[in-house]
């Protein structure tokens, strides 16, 4: 194909040529004054200084207008709460949503230990909620993380037979970080030797206030395995929900996280995918960090066929290249071509932090070349 010289590039630019090479550096490319780079490499360097060179180009910055774009006020609709499940290791998070939702997950889980976000939803009254459980296990900080950053609302878990642990503490901050109101659930109230008091006792050590105590946290003594208080968790849910406001465009292309992701045997890459803002529908061009492709199929957390989901849905699909990481950013683009530069961008950005990681040649060997 065409290629440029970096000096010409330069000139046309109007820049530096040590700049541009900075600029390549960046991208994954290493190159010298008088190499040509081919014309591909040249256009990725004019999207670095906002020059828009082809028609193409001008497409693509479009394309990232639209993904920045506020949603006008009139587009916005009322959405479902995301509701994130956090706490210490065997406090019963997992038991507490099958009590939700009426299944039995923690009996199939290996070793009684969730080591994934497990997504699902619930319609409770006509009104959706979006749960994520996360792993209490001290390995899976990220995973909380994660959780923490995607969801509208945290409930934090604290068995009254073992207190505030660290991983509870952990789960406060993450929360807190995200900017996340927290709803306590002090479980396994049907226990001899629960004690909600001193749970109540140590999270105001640690700065949560609940209601009872003069603070504005909302706290719920339930029993995950008894069914107690399972009800009022959920109306409390729905009642901080309703305090937020929670909105979104349904119109838009479809915008999220990977939440997790994994090749199947048979099916090729399969991802949960949170979507958190507009409509994602099965044939629409995706990106999800360095991968891309199309929807070829995609599944309810019931596991059921649709063919389309709105805002605050978790839902998995097929067709991508490859497989995503968990925490993903994830894009629908109206141009398939779109979806595959967004791809080749953030291949382009982890190949440069590869190469940081592995110096080949040092800068001043670089420029002294120039
Ligand atoms: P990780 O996902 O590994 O962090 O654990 P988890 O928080 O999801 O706990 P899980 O739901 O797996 O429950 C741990 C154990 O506590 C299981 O044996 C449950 O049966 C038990 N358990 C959970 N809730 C209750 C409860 O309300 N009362 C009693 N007595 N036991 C409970
Ligand atoms: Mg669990």
């Amino acid at each position: 194909g065409e290629t440029i010289s970096i000096g010409e590039l330069a000139k046309e630019l109007k820049k530096q040529p040590k700049d541009i090479i900075m600029k390549l550096m960046n991208l994954g490319v290493m190159a010298t004054l008088n190499q040509d780079i081919d014309f591909e490499t040249a256009e990725m360097i004019a999207i670095e200084y906002g020059i828009s060179v082809s028609k193409k180009l001008t497409e693509e910055e479009i394309e990232e207008k639209r993904y920045n774009f506020e949603d006008r006020p009139e587009d916005l609709t009322k959405r479902a709460p995301v509701v994130t499940v956090m706490g210490h290791v065997d406090h019963g998070k997992t038991s507490l949503l099958d009590a939700i939702r009426n299944t039995s997950v923690t009996t199939g889980e290996a070793g009684g230990i969730t080591q994934h976000i497990g997504a699902s939803e619930v319609s409770l009254k006509g009104e959706k909620i979006v749960f994520l459980d996360t792993p209490g296990h001290e390995a899976f900080t990220t995973l909380r993380a994660r959780g923490a950053k995607v969801t509208d609302i945290a409930i934090l878990v604290v068995a009254a037979d073992d207190g505030v642990m660290p991983q509870t503490i952990e789960a406060i901050d993450h929360a807190k970080a995200a900017g996340v109101p927290i709803i306590v659930a002090v479980n396994k109230i049907d226990k001899a030797n629960a004690n909600p008091d001193r749970v109540k006792q140590e999270l105001a050590d640690r700065g949560l206030l609940i209601e009872e105590w003069g603070g504005d946290v909302i706290s719920v003594e339930v029993s995950a395995i008894k069914n107690i208080g399972i009800d009022t968790l959920l109306e409390m849910v729905l009642l901080v929900a309703e305090m937020l406001e929670l909105k979104a465009n349904p119109k838009r292309p479809a915008l999220g996280t990977i939440l997790e992701a994994k090749v199947e045997k048979g099916r090729g890459p399969v991802a949960t995918v949170l979507i958190e803002n507009g409509t994602l529908r099965v044939g629409d061009p995706v990106a999800a960090g360095a991968t891309h492709g199309r929807v070829r199929a995609m599944f309810n957390s019931h596991g059921k066929t649709i063919k389309q989901a709105g805002p605050a849905s978790a839902v998995e699909i097929t067709g991508l290249n490859d497989v995503p990481t968990a925490g993903d950013k994830f894009y629908a683009t109206e141009e398939e071509r779109h979806a595959r530069a967004m791809a080749e961008k953030r291949q382009a950005e982890l190949r440069v932090s590869t190469l940081r990681k592995t110096p080949h040649i040092s800068l001043e060997d670089l420029f002294n070349q120039i």
